[in-house]
């Protein structure tokens, strides 16, 4: 994949049809915390409300054109040292890098963004290996196992938690 091609930038409502081609994909959102979008509808709610006043996510864009996310959102108060780091991709552009050239461009960026920002954070599910390849290929470091630590579509999972500092260097 040609990585000029790739850009981050913030959702837009005119995303719509092409968020709603990949948030309503159970394959992009088996690992997320939120269920897969179903209508144009609540693909523009979900654009409105939640995705735009975010406090720090981008669309992952092909010339352009929305084809996933990247999110980052600090915890608040005396915690906002610390973000939790969260992404997908739609499935027809799995395997070619893109996640890993979106992650890279993210953890380039938000420390300057959010200069409070000291630690970014990760938690994937044990058989997610391509997401932790994104993670490990980005220059996170792996801390450790997490046992029974996060709820996801109905059950209770082992997580591995990952770090990145702002003192840290993008691969
Ligand atoms: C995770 C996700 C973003 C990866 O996107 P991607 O663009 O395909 O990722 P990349 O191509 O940059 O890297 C994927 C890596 O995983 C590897 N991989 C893919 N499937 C694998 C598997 N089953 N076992 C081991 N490695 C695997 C690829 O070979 C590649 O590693 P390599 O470069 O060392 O060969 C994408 O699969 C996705 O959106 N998944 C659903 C949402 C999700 O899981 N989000 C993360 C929640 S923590």
């Amino acid at each position: 994949m040609d990585s000029s091609r790739i850009s981050l930038r913030p959702f837009k409502l005119s995303d719509v049809d092409d968020f709603l081609k990949w948030a309503s994909d159970d394959r992009v959102t088996r690992y997320l915390r939120w269920n897969s979008i179903t209508s144009r509808e609540e693909a523009l709610a979900h654009l409105e409300k939640v995705a735009i006043p975010h406090p720090w996510r981008r669309s992952i864009c092909l010339d352009d054109r929305s084809i996933g996310y990247i999110s980052i959102f600090p915890e608040s108060n005396d915690d906002r040292c610390r973000a939790n780091f969260g992404y997908a991709l739609a499935a027809e552009y799995w395997g070619q890098g893109i996640a890993t050239i979106a992650s890279k461009m993210a953890v380039s960026s938000v420390f300057q963004d959010l200069p409070y920002l000291v630690r970014l954070q990760a938690l994937v599910e044990v058989e997610n290996r391509s997401s932790q390849r994104v993670l490990e290929k980005t220059g996170f470091v792996k801390e450790g196992l997490l046992r029974k630590y996060g709820y996801c579509k109905g059950e209770i999972r082992d997580m591995f938690v990952y770090s990145f500092l702002s003192t840290d260097l993008v691969l």
